[in-house]
């Protein structure tokens, strides 16, 4: 029987990369049956680019040029993630929200991570949010969520994959978000290894 080749991955960072380090050690060991071909970030400096270098994996910075609006420039970055040809492209803290002329080069192929459970604190510092929320009484847990990203919503989705984590008494912020990052490197790499595994369409 003819092995199939490893799935395509492009990931798309912003900032610090420890999603996309799981993701770098699964293909590395064998976890996920894929290989992440490109890296992207908006941001220059992203450390993501960094360790993608050092993974040997092309980096490409990709900030958005003053003269083109979002569509403009979404179209250019599809135009050079199509290119590499992926089976998924993975959001894992691209801090930007992606419009239709990017979405629609990638129907059913676009998986985002989000910091917080479904329907619960879209957009940005959810996990802040949701430990305020906390303080006042209002929620006893938060989460992660890994979802498809099939319009310009802001982190909703058909949910691929979520997590539950309980906020305790003696949280601070950070140990928080200490737990809530473990669980979203477990959670990603668990929903990209079945995507992976699986016929490459949903
Ligand atoms: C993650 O919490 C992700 O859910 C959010 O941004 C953060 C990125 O973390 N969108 P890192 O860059 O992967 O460490």
């Amino acid at each position: 029987m003819n092995a199939q080749p490893p799935a395509r991955l492009v990931v798309l960072v912003s900032g610090h990369g420890s999603n996309l380090q799981a993701l770098l050690d699964a293909c590395q060991s064998g976890a996920i049956p894929a290989r992440i071909v490109a890296v992207f970030s908006n941001r220059p400096d992203a450390y993501g680019l960094e360790r993608a270098r050092q993974a040997g994996i092309p980096a490409i910075a990709v900030p958005k040029p003053r003269d083109l609006d979002r569509s403009e420039y979404d179209a250019a970055l599809s135009g050079q993630v199509e290119a590499c040809q992926p089976d998924w492209v993975i959001l894992a803290g691209w801090m930007r929200i992606l419009s239709n002329s990017f979405l629609e080069r990638f129907p059913g192929r676009v998986v985002n991570l989000h910091p917080a459970l479904p329907g619960a604190f879209p957009g940005t510092h959810a996990i802040q949010r949701a430990f305020e929320a906390f303080q006042q009484g209002a929620i006893q847990a938060t989460g992660v969520m890994v979802h498809l990203v099939p319009d310009e919503g802001v982190d909703n989705g058909p949910v691929l994959g979520q997590e539950e984590v309980l906020i305790l008494p003696e949280d601070t912020l950070e140990t928080l978000e200490e737990r809530i990052h473990a669980c979203e490197h477990r959670l990603l790499v668990d929903v990209v290894r079945r995507l992976a595994s699986s016929d490459r369409a949903v």
